[in-house]
């Protein structure tokens, strides 16, 4: 049974006539600013490596321009890689014939847009099956598929309906359940959610979740929003400039950004809702706590419920339930707390 995984390694993209030409030089430290100034090309990719685990969800982070967009077209050869390789399954998509990559993208890959990309003259059914029709399948058949998936997304009863009679929120669920309908493993989502007011976002998020709990599809999802990064990724990969930067599940990012730029990002995140139990806890003791949470508990949540049950120290257990440490209250909370960073701490000592 094949992993799905997709890998990326040493890819390079640099834009211009002649992007090749200038690979050596990259290689050996060419900047980005130098390859635009001198050479008149853009470095888009540096050598990129990651690991996106098929049945996963990998967000691709950054701030504009940093490359991300660039990266998810390469996985389904929108864009052609100056040097390097993706692949699917142990295949090199980039070695594809032009048959294969029509497959490949036909029954493989889907994409989900930030501008939804729906077509006005059809209805929500109509969108939905837009690929089944390009692919010939008769309508008695693919009109069942994609009213099961609009049904999937929350969107029954809407089937008749047009884009233009649909919220921003409602149109997105049409672009997941047009992207579901092909039944293609890698789901490709390019800021799919950055259009969203922030409450339908957060609804739209919980739509992939639970759906993602029973397809486990190969999801790579971009964003440079942290806390959409981190309540969606089992893995995170931080562009800047065209490189990683660091990349890592969410809690170890949050736990050890890499340098300054990833600081930045993770200063205003809520740790309570990405670090786990099982990162603070201490040794089990054996005492005798009247809780036990399993360590994947984040600390919020076992804040919220030692508060509720008036306990200040917990057992931690694995999933099948044997202990496997111990937390105080006191613990979770100082983990909780943002640590003061080295300018703080300057500040605080003039
Ligand atoms: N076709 C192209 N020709 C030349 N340069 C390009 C091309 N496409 C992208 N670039 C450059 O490559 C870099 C990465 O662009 P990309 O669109 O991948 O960024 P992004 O992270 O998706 O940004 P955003 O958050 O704004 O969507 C930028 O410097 C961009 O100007
Ligand atoms: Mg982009």
């Amino acid at each position: 049974m094949a992993s799905h995984d997709i890998d990326i390694r040493n890819l390079y993209k640099i834009f211009g006539p002649n992007g090749t030409a200038f690979i050596d030089q990259v290689k050996s430290g060419l900047s980005k600013a130098d390859l635009n100034e001198k050479h008149g090309h853009v470095l888009g990719l540096k050598d990129i490596n990651i690991h996106m685990p098929g049945g996963g969800i990998t967000v691709v982070m950054g701030l504009s321009g940093s490359g991300k967009s660039t990266l998810i077209r390469h996985i389904n050869r929108l864009i052609e890689p100056t040097a390097g390789e993706v692949l699917y399954d142990g295949v090199d998509v980039c070695r594809m014939s032009p048959l294969e990559l029509r497959e490949f993208r036909r029954h493989k890959t889907a994409m989900v847009f930030q501008k939804f990309a729906l077509l006005p003259h059809r209805t929500v059914l109509e969108n939905t099956i837009y690929g089944l029709d390009i692919q010939g399948i008769p309508r008695a058949k693919s009109e069942e598929t994609g009213r099961r998936w609009i049904a999937r997304v929350g969107l029954s009863g809407f089937e008749s309906h047009y884009p233009n009679q649909l919220s921003g929120g409602m149109q997105q669920r049409v672009g997941l359940a047009r992207a579901l309908s092909n039944d293609a493993d890698i789901l490709l989502m390019d800021e799919a959610y950055s259009a969203l007011d922030p409450l339908i976002r957060v609804d739209m998020q919980t739509v992939l979740l639970d759906l993602q709990q029973e397809l486990k599809k190969t999801v790579v999802f971009i964003t440079h929003d942290l806390d959409e990064a981190l309540r969606l990724g089992d893995r995170i990969a931080i562009l800047r400039d065209g490189e990683v930067v660091q990349q890592g599940t969410g809690q170890e990012i949050v736990l050890q950004p890499a340098d300054d730029y990833i600081s930045a990002f993770v200063k205003e995140v809520n740790r309570g809702r990405v670090i786990r139990l099982d990162t603070i806890m201490g040794p089990a003791t054996g005492a005798g706590d009247s809780i036990a949470l399993p360590g994947s508990t984040v600390l919020e949540s076992a804040a919220r419920i030692m508060t509720d049950a008036r306990q200040s120290s917990i057992t931690v257990t694995d999933d099948a339930g044997t202990p496997i440490g111990r937390a105080d209250l006191q613990q979770i909370i100082s983990a909780m707390v943002t640590p003061k960073s080295h300018d703080d701490n300057k500040l605080a000592a003039e």
